[in-house]
Parts: structure tokens; sequence; C-alpha cells
């Protein structure tokens, strides 16, 4: 007996020894720094400025790297390339994270010709890079699509990878893709955007991405606040948003729709930006007032019509709905809750006869492997789905004034399928 519990006490050392291990070599990972690899890496498309004719390209090296460049033609003359190719030189800011400094460049290739495919390479340590492709719009599109995915923030951007790639590869028309915010857990560790970039590769320097910020991108390993300094230095997208809130708050059209992007952080940012509602209230009222485009999709990481217990996002909700409802924003795309949700049509806090009376309201769903257990359908919900089995995207396209958007689980299998039609609802 006394031998059997000798044995025990052991085996009870020996697996808290193990724990112990696994527990200080995870730190070690945690705290290690992570500098850039060697070379050119997180090749990244956004657009800073008009898709039609311009085109963002950003990526990352050692600090040591000077400012590189990028060179790049017309597609179809690739034989002559790189004898044909313009050669434009980068801006470099180094960047100071947790994991060591790196350079980040950048680059807006202006004057491009709209419906036209490019080649580019970037160049490094005096030599050229890979050979990648983009392509621009054109002049006037009436049929494109895009994609848009929920949360990626992942204990294991594997997930991410696959949900992103398995999306593309499904939609390899797809002209670009959003993220509703709460890319990476941790927005100020930088070990999480080498994870989330890497995983991107492939697709994220083939077409743009234009994401917004969600609350976990203001969140330092510490887990105090901080404005979303890693996530707006990498991911170039537009300044037309209120100074204070650049690179956070912005829009931009794409064929016959108006983009506008917000930042529902009032909490994390109460001490940052202190009246971060009534900045975008200001600038959302101009912002819409001023477009002509046909169709407005608003991005809003945490969404005003909620499905998790204790959810409700009231000051969000009454800060944008009236403006939503005044401008007649057609969806509301958002995140945060990690499941899949769509609203009746809803006009002043009511649910209304079609969508050409209110706006639809879209919780996304999530891309990587986090999940909830306590979310369910809400009275407003015309369609719930909670992707507890796998992540999901969501594509969506605009052909001749129809809207069509489709929700997939990452295999591909068909969760929920709608349309908004203008030239039915708006007649
Ligand atoms: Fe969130």
């Amino acid at each position: 007996m006394l031998h059997k519990r000798k044995l025990f006490q052991s085996i009870g050392i020996f697996f808290i020894a193990i724990v112990l291990l696994i527990a200080s070599s995870m730190m070690s990972f945690l705290e290690q720094p992570l500098a850039a690899a060697a070379g050119v890496d997180h090749v990244t498309l956004t657009w800073e400025s008009d898709p039609k004719t311009t085109q963002t390209i950003t990526w990352r090296t050692e600090e040591t790297e000077p400012a590189g460049q990028v060179r790049y033609a017309e597609r179809k003359f690739i034989k002559s390339f790189p004898h044909n190719a313009r050669i434009i030189d980068a801006k470099v800011e180094t960047l100071v994270t947790n994991r060591g400094n790196m350079n980040i460049h950048s680059v807006t290739l202006m004057g491009l010709k709209p419906g036209t495919g490019y080649v580019y390479q970037i160049n490094e340590d005096s030599e050229w890079g890979e050979t990648r492709t983009f392509s621009t719009p054109p002049a006037k599109n009436e049929v494109f699509k895009f994609l848009v995915f929920g949360d990626s923030q992942s204990i294991n951007y594997e997930v991410w990878r696959r949900t992103l790639q398995q999306a593309y590869q499904t939609n390899q028309d797809a002209k670009f893709f959003i993220n509703v915010g709460d890319l990476v857990d941790v927005g100020q560790d930088y070990a999480q955007w080498d994870a989330w970039f890497n995983a991107s590769q492939g697709v994220i320097d083939r077409i743009p991405a234009m994401p917004l910020t969600g609350n976990h991108e203001n969140y330092t390993p510490e887990r105090h606040f901080s404005l979303p300094v890693l996530f707006t230095a990498q991911l170039k997208v537009p300044v037309n948003g209120p100074e204070s809130l650049r690179r956070q708050v912005y829009s931009f059209d794409y064929g016959d729709i108006h983009f506008v992007m917000l930042d529902s952080q009032i909490g994390e940012q109460v001490q940052l930006v202190p009246e971060i509602l009534e900045i975008q209230k200001t600038w959302l009222e101009q912002d819409l007032a001023a477009t002509d485009k046909k169709w407005k999709i608003v991005f809003l990481h945490r969404p005003p019509y909620h499905n998790k217990a204790g959810g409700a996002n009231a000051r969000i909700k009454g800060a944008f709905v009236p403006i939503l409802d005044k401008y007649h924003v057609d969806v509301v795309f958002s995140g945060h809750e990690h499941d899949y949700a769509r609203t009746y049509p809803i006009y002043n806090d009511q649910v209304a006869d079609s969508p050409g009376k209110g706006t639809i309201y879209v919780t996304t769903g999530r891309s990587g492997s986090k999940t909830y257990n306590d979310t369910a359908a809400s009275e407003w919900d015309a369609f719930f789905y909670n992707p507890l089995d796998e992540p999901n995207y969501l594509v969506v396209e605009m052909e001749n004034q129809i809207l069509h958007v489709k929700a997939y689980k990452q295999s591909g299998v068909l969760i929920d399928s709608w349309s908004i039609d203008k030239n039915m609802e708006f007649k």
C-alpha cells in the first residue's frame, strides 16, 4: 500500500514537473523577441486611395533594410517585363513592437488604368523578388464579388488560414476582402500579427484587404488599452476619416457601392479619444450626405442589433442607427459575437416591410477559432446560426443592382442565402 502511495506521489510530481516545464517554455515563447525574417514578408495589398486608379502595396523587413522599391507593368505586356516597368520608391517607417523593431515599407501606385491587370515585384537587397499580380476594377463595373470575414482572432491562426484560403480558392473572382474587426486576439502583441499576415499570404498579396478594427486590436499583452497602432501602421487603408481616428474610420467606393468603416471601441478608447462617438457621428453624416452611390454598406465591429446575452450596445445603436436610417444604408455588417445573424429590414427601430424601407443588420460569424455558446436568435432576426462546428465566411456579389449575400461554412456548406434587388425594391 505504502509502495502504491509512493508510486502515485511520484507520478503526481512527474506531471507537475511536466506542466511547469510546458508553462515555462510557453512563457519564454511569449516573451521572446520576434524580429522580422530576413528579406521581405507580409506583402499586403490595400487601397489608400481610389481602387480604379491606385494600388497600395505594403511589406515588412528587418529594421536595417533601407527603403525598398516596387516595379510594375501591365500584365498584357508581361513579355517585355521588366524592361517596360515603372519603378516607385517606398516610404519606410520603423515600427516599434513588443517583439522588436521592424521596417514597414509602403507604396501607392498612382495613375493606373481602370479594368487592367498588372504584375509587380518588390526590391530587396538589390534583387527583385517574386512576380505577383493585381487588377484594377473597370471604370463602370456592375458585376463584382467580395468576401467578408468575421472575427479571425485565434489561439492558432491556421484556423484563419484555412478559412481565408478556402474562401479564396472557391471565389478566385473576388476583388477584395473585408475583416469586420478582432483580426487578432491581442492587437498590440506583434507575434499575433506575424501569424495573421503569414496565414494571409497567397490572398492578401493578390487582392486587397480593407479591414476595420475591433476591441481586441486595442489590447496590450498586459491587458491595458492602447490605440490600435499595430493595425494602423501595417494596414494602409484610406486616411479620409476623422484625424483622431486615422485609418480606424474611413470610406471608399467600389463599383456602385459606398463602403464605410466605423470604430465601435468606445470603452477601450474612452481615455484616448473621449469624443469618439460625437466625432464619428459628425463625420458619418457628412460622408453619407456626400456620396452619390446607389448602395451604401457600413461596417461596425459591435452589432447595433445583438444576439449575445447582455450584449446590447445601446450607446453605439443610439449614436449611429438614426444616421443609418436617415441616409438609407442598405446593409450593416458587424462581428464581435462570433455568430451569423441577419435581421429583418429595420427602420426607426421597427421591422420594415422591405429592404427598400429599412436596413438589414448582419453579424458575420467567425473566421478564427473562438466561439461563444451563449448567443441566440433575437426577435428582430430573420435568420440565426451559431457556427460552433466550423468557421464561416460571406460571399457578397453585386450583379446589375442586385446584391446577393451567401454565408458558407469553412468547408463550403451553404448556411444562408439572400438578396436585395434595387430594380424591384426601389421603383
Ligand atoms: Fe470583439
